[in-house]
């Protein structure tokens, strides 16, 4: 068979390594990949929102199955289009993506199904915003209601910091189109969790738990990232807590979507945040996340390729979807700088051992090296029996990489640690 794999980040690298392991996948490109990518697949530079493009390669290629993975894609309508030319999908359609593409969509339908969320007002009108700022409780949270490169949250904690996002958004369009619209919501506390769940549209299988490390510096300071480290599983996600959250969150959401006409076949990426009052959405993403999906994959012992199909065609609660009883970590190296400006074109030096457990993001081929081309640039896995073998293998291996104006957590787990330890 021939696939496709749309998208070009670290989380990619990851879905083709796995996607390597089924001996009926014959030929796969990836659209456009990186240079790391292009050592596993064939990589073909067409962007990742060209939709039409990517349909057309699809087309003249004879591509007989697409995984589509990137947010913008599919909020665009990726997977209707593909499946209009014939060619089977992994991903949600527009109507369901929407969930992710339109947070104001996101906090209605959960007030309309009953999950538990934070309490929200939306607004389209900047004065009314602003009015309604003044009398909220502090801190409170502000958030562009479309896509924003991860960067549409902003925690304020004082009032003139709300009244500066509202601005932001509305009055200085910081955020394009994605800001028209925005959600003030109550600040919530506990710790935070990420689950992924195949679904297709009728049954839900959330993988392993994994836990994120949003901010750039050491001990959550500095600036929200795309995500600057993982592990799996989050030792607050416990059995019990599980259980809530399929009965309160999770079947509510597959069975209001499903019921509003927006099925949604693919992976639903829930963010929850575990508050005093239970377990309530802080999130919904229309995809797998990045870096969570290196962590869960390296996990994942079932075939990816066999879940994926089975979810295309519905009998995802027929296939085996099984993890292994251990922990992975997954540590970022990125540009200094990032997530604001960098520097890059610097060449990456990795030790042969460790290269089979390196997942590149932004990196390209020159002169057969890899450069840094992007602000996260590599993920390093480790596995192991216990959390501590996962983070110390995986960190040997960091060391054993290096490239100039590399920066990484040093970190990664140990809140996670901490609590396996209570
Ligand atoms: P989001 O892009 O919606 O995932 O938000 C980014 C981050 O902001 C989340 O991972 C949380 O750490 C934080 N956040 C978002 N909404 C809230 C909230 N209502 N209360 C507290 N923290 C939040
Ligand atoms: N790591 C968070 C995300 O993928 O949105």
């Amino acid at each position: 068979m021939k696939v496709l794999v749309v998208g070009g980040g670290g989380r990619e690298h990851a879905i083709v390594k796995k996607l390597k392991e089924n001996k009926e996948i014959t030929s796969l490109y990836v659209l456009p990949g990186n240079g790391g990518i292009a050592r596993d697949a064939t990589c073909v530079n067409i962007g990742a929102t060209d939709l039409n493009g990517i349909a057309s390669f699809a087309v003249e290629n004879g591509i007989d199955y697409a995984v589509v993975t990137p947010d913008d894609p599919l909020v665009l309508g990726a997977v209707d289009l593909l499946e209009s030319k014939g060619i089977s999908c992994f991903g949600p359609s527009k109507a369901a993506a929407i969930i992710e593409g339109s947070k104001a969509f996101a906090k209605d339908f959960m007030k309309r199904h009953n999950i538990p969320t934070a309490a929200y007002e939306t607004f389209s009108d900047p004065e009314q915003a602003l009015a309604y700022v003044e009398t909220a409780s502090l801190p409170v949270v502000v958030k562009a209601d479309g896509l924003a490169l991860g960067k549409g949250v902003v925690i304020a904690e004082t009032r003139e910091a709300a009244r500066e996002a509202v601005r932001a958004a509305m009055c200085e369009h910081k955020f394009g189109h994605s800001g028209e619209v925005i959600v003030i919501e109550e600040f919530l506390t506990g710790p935070e969790v990420s689950i992924l769940a195949f679904t297709d549209g009728k049954t839900i299988v959330p993988m392993v738990s994994s836990m994120d490390h949003k901010r750039a510096g050491d001990g959550d300071t500095g600036l929200n990232t795309g995500g600057m480290g993982t592990v799996a599983p989050n030792p607050y996600y416990t059995d019990a807590v599980a259980k809530e959250c399929m009965k309160t969150i999770f079947l509510p959401t597959i069975r209001g979507l499903k019921a509003e006409g927006r099925m949604f076949k693919g992976c639903l990426y829930f963010g929850l945040m575990l508050t005093p009052n239970g377990p309530k959405v802080i999130e919904y993403n229309c995809r797998f996340g990045d870096p969570e999906t290196q962590v869960v994959l390296a996990l994942l012992k079932s075939d990816l390729f066999t879940i994926f199909r089975a979810v295309t065609e519905q009998r995802l609660s027929e296939v085996p979807v099984a993890f292994s009883d251990g922990y992975a970590a997954c540590v970022i190296l990125a540009s200094k700088g990032y997530p604001l400006s960098y520097e890059k074109g610097f060449p990456i030096v990795m030790e042969q051992d460790a290269q089979p457990h390196v997942l590149i993001a932004g990196a390209k081929e020159q002169n057969g090296r890899l450069i840094t081309s992007g602000g996260r640039v590599l993920g390093v896995i480790g596995t192991g029996e216990t959390l501590e073998k996962a983070l110390d293998t995986a960190y040997a291996r960091v060391k054993k990489i290096s490239f100039a104006n590399a920066f990484y957590r040093s970190d990664i787990g140990a809140r996670a640690k901490k609590a396996t330890e209570a």
